[in-house]
């Protein structure tokens, strides 16, 4: 692998935060954030270690579903700031070796979008054919809507002409209709705007509901892929190095597809959220196996393309490809009351307050997020351990106002009124913020610097060969990664017991040092390509096997 490779592919190796421009930092002082605000923070985020930057929806919008219903796709809302701040921000992340990236909404569109105003004026309307409409809902099992709570089809009556549209999600998102070649026209023109202003690709919302042509006649897509493979192609005609990154939660040899199977071409990333829920089993269970199976699982996927880890999102913490008894495992160790849980689903809450703020095990927890095979995706206030604020309810909970100070607004804003009530008690602004932890050297914030640090310094992370480790302990979740002559080793230790794990690293790396990546704990292999590792309890290492003549400092 040249040098050339690993720099151009860069998301294979990239660190991926995720914040929302609304409640990162407020520089007008009117109690919302904006862009101007996160312009002042970037040198924060580039000292964090991050390499790019995913903005959550900045497009104007009625607020009903926190910017994910948008009314004009070219557009950005007013109360961030205007077009000329998204550049600044923009051209200041690229100043400092930052990309960015943006949500592409494109499954639909707020109800009080143009386009659907005038779509629903008339059967005749020009944009009628921008949605999808039928007389009667379909015969047979129609899908369940995405909001179960609010929604209970995902056709709704539109009264006026008496016809049903299609909406996955809210009944006031109505679903594009992908079939038209018009819309598909319209996304990239809206692709190459926003590529056209710096942005490095699109963390894509919703991709498997966006190219479901549901309702329309049949054969009106004869291949759904199509439409994704085009975007693709598209993009990287108009930016070569640009990305894909895709919320895709559907069972992994669906994902595969998604990546356009193993010629690749459509997805460049997707998020792993079976990986993701698989680990919180594992968390509930101390035991490692659902992360180990579900990792063995994951299927191989063209080299040019890469999983987006994450430990929580945005959203509720979806625990949806679980069994119904698996989930309720996990319900019961970090939700058991119905005000933490939505939908059914998932969890409203935050790591380390599921945690119970055991700083033993959220360290693992981040620890572990760096070690697995795959580009990790943090949300914004993760690096601090900041916690949600259960009486905002639903996934409102955990889209708080990020913690700058102890202060008040959380140094925020100093607005009395804020976009978002910030998080209170135990974890909030008083005890967690970026201030304190800054000057802290054994605060979360350092040691997430750490490991992104020594993240970066491992390529082998993002490129590597995988493979599960076998040792005696159910509790241990030990693996390797290989790539070119490197090779690092991760122990994580789910349970509170101390343990001393046997390892059998085979012939090739008898001998052999091993670099403690984390701290001062260097050992070596013994002549048959064996030793025995400490953990503490929740502990965790990271060990560079140090080949004689290897380069690799860290
Ligand atoms: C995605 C987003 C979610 C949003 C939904 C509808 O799932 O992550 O926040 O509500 O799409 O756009």
């Amino acid at each position: 692998m040249r040098i050339t490779d690993t720099a151009d592919l860069w998301w294979k190796t990239a660190v991926v935060y995720c914040l929302d421009v609304e409640t990162f930092l407020d520089w007008n002082d009117d109690g919302t954030g904006d862009l101007a605000g996160l312009a002042q923070r970037i040198d924060y985020l580039a000292d964090l270690g991050v390499t790019c930057l995913w903005l959550m929806p900045f497009y104007p919008t009625p607020e009903r579903d926190d910017g994910y219903d948008i009314t004009d796709f070219y557009g950005v809302d007013p109360r961030l700031g205007t077009h000329g701040d998204l550049v600044e921000a923009i051209r200041t992340a690229h100043d400092r070796g930052l990309r960015v990236i943006v949500d592409l909404v494109v499954n639909h569109t707020s109800d009080q979008h143009p386009w659907f105003v005038e779509a629903r004026s008339s059967k005749e309307s020009r944009y009628r054919d921008w949605y999808v409409w039928v007389d009667e809902p379909p015969a047979g099992k129609q899908p369940e809507p995405v909001f179960p709570d609010q929604e209970n089809s995902v056709w709704t009556l539109d009264e006026q002409t008496g016809q049903y549209y299609l909406h996955h999600f809210y009944r006031h998102q109505p679903d594009l209709n992908v079939t038209n070649p018009e819309v598909r026209d319209e996304i990239a023109r809206i692709v190459g705007f926003w590529l056209a202003l710096g942005v490095s690709g699109f963390r894509v919302d919703a991709v498997p509901f966006f190219i479901d042509p549901l309702g329309e006649p049949s054969g009106a897509l004869p291949d759904p892929h199509e439409v994704v493979r085009h975007l693709r192609a598209f993009l990287n005609r108009r930016t070569g190095d640009a990305i894909l990154l895709g919320e895709v939660n559907v069972p992994y040899e669906q994902q595969l597809e998604f990546f356009g199977g193993s010629e690749g071409g459509e997805l460049t990333l997707q998020f792993d959220f079976i990986t993701m829920q698989n680990m919180y089993l594992a968390l509930a269970r101390q035991d490692a196996a659902p992360l180990a199976k579900a990792l063995q699982e994951r299927p191989a996927i063209p080299p040019e393309c890469q999983w987006g880890t994450f430990v929580r999102n945005h959203d509720e913490l979806t625990l949806d490809k679980l069994s119904e008894s698996e989930r309720q495992e996990v319900f019961d160790a970090f939700g058991p009351e119905k005000r933490m849980q939505v939908f059914g689903r998932g969890l409203i809450r935050r790591l380390p307050p599921m945690l119970d703020g055991d700083p033993d095990r959220i360290r693992m927890v981040y620890s572990l997020l760096f070690t697995l095979p795959g580009t990790p995706v943090l949300f914004y206030g993760e690096e601090i351990g900041m916690g949600e604020n259960l009486d905002i309810g639903d996934r409102n909970s955990v889209r708080t106002p990020m913690q700058w100070t102890s202060g008040p607004g959380a140094g925020f804003s100093i607005a009395e009124d804020l976009t978002a009530p910030v998080v209170t008690g135990r974890f909030g602004p008083e005890q967690v913020n970026v201030q304190a932890q800054r000057a802290d050297p054994d605060s979360l914030l350092t040691f997430v610097k750490l490991l992104i640090s020594r993240y970066r310094n491992s390529p082998e992370l993002g490129w590597g060969e995988f493979a599960v480790l076998d040792q005696p302990h159910p509790a241990v979740f030990a693996h390797r990664v290989t790539w070119e002559d490197e090779t690092l080793v991760a122990l994580h230790n789910f349970a509170a017991e101390k343990v001393s794990v046997p390892l059998d690293l085979g012939d090739s790396v008898r001998n052999c040092d091993l670099i403690d990546l984390l701290g001062d704990q260097n050992t070596t292999v013994d002549d048959r390509g064996r030793l025995e590792v400490e953990l503490g309890r929740y502990g965790y290492r990271w060990l560079r096997v140090a080949r004689p003549g290897s380069r690799r400092l860290l």
